[in-house]
């Protein structure tokens, strides 16, 4: 077993939703450990400007990097859009997915009318990333974006099922739902947390692609393919498989955290982020 085949993967997001990524790892990779680092003191990302975004982005590739991890997941749906390329540059051969690709890839399987909607934040909708990997794939299919961005601060809020979320998703979806999509990308990192609340609400005849999970597979596929997948027995009996940053106040984090994740979060150690 190689050194490099024992490293951690490295996942950043805006904040605390890319944790619904690192979920699905940990559920799915079972033998791969993580380095977590969420940008709390700089959340959110998605009213913010391309340039910042990708600034923000290279910091955090540089600080996962003091990490020694072996691949990055880019746990975030306006850092993927915006800043794909920068941490690729950044991350100088390691490979890199973000949540966009595996995202469109499902739901150009899964639409059967050729009409797929998108949810995401403002500036996940304004670049236009979504329709640009579907239409990559199936150039005829027609895609309906919505920017939600309201939806962040109530998942945060901790209001996932509520009669006031429930009232500001319904208001969100009516145009969207008016197009007669049957396929609804959840493009943005804390969507999944709403997931059974958008389900009920748009019926059964819609399908819901929750890129968290696409993210986790298609990472299964690109470790083997670079041959730098762990084999060993789970990580879960090592001494801290999962380390968590954030670059704010880390209390708040692990309350949260243990919340969405299937182990128990104790700390997340402050990282002064515009120092890298
Ligand atoms: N993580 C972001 C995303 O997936 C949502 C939160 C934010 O706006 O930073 O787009």
């Amino acid at each position: 077993m190689s050194r490099q085949t024992e490293a951690p993967i490295g996942v950043f997001d805006s904040g605390l939703g890319g944790l619904t990524v690192a979920r699905e790892i940990m559920r799915n990779l079972p033998m791969e450990k993580i380095v977590y680092f969420g940008d709390t003191a700089r959340v959110p990302y998605g009213n913010k400007s391309k340039a910042t975004i990708q600034r923000y982005a290279r910091q955090i590739v540089r600080f996962l990097k003091t990490q020694k991890i072996k691949a990055i997941v880019i746990a975030c749906n306006t850092a993927t859009a915006y800043a794909i390329d920068v941490v690729k540059e950044e991350a100088e051969g390691m490979p890199v997915i973000g949540v966009i690709d595996p995202g469109a890839r499902v739901a150009c399987e899964t639409t059967k009318n050729g009409r797929i909607g998108v949810i995401a934040t403002k500036a996940t909708i304004a670049s236009g990333a979504y329709p640009e990997a579907i239409h990559a794939i199936r150039p005829e299919v027609s895609v309906i974006g919505k920017a939600c961005p309201l939806l962040v601060p109530l998942v945060e809020e901790g209001w996932t099922n509520d009669t006031v979320t429930n009232e500001i998703i319904m208001r969100y979806l009516d145009d969207v739902l008016e197009n007669d999509i049957d396929t609804l990308i959840l493009g943005c990192t804390h969507y999944p947390l709403l997931r059974h609340a958008i389900q009920r609400l748009v019926g059964s005849g819609i399908r819901l692609v929750n890129p968290a999970y696409e993210t986790a597979r298609s990472l299964a596929d690109l470790l083997k393919a670079d041959g730098i997948a762990n084999e060993s027995p789970s990580v879960e009996e090592e001494p801290q498989p999962y380390r968590f940053f954030v670059s704010d106040e880390a209390e708040r984090f692990a309350e949260f955290a243990n919340s969405i994740l299937p182990i128990d979060v104790k700390t997340a150690r402050a990282v002064q982020i515009d120092e890298y």
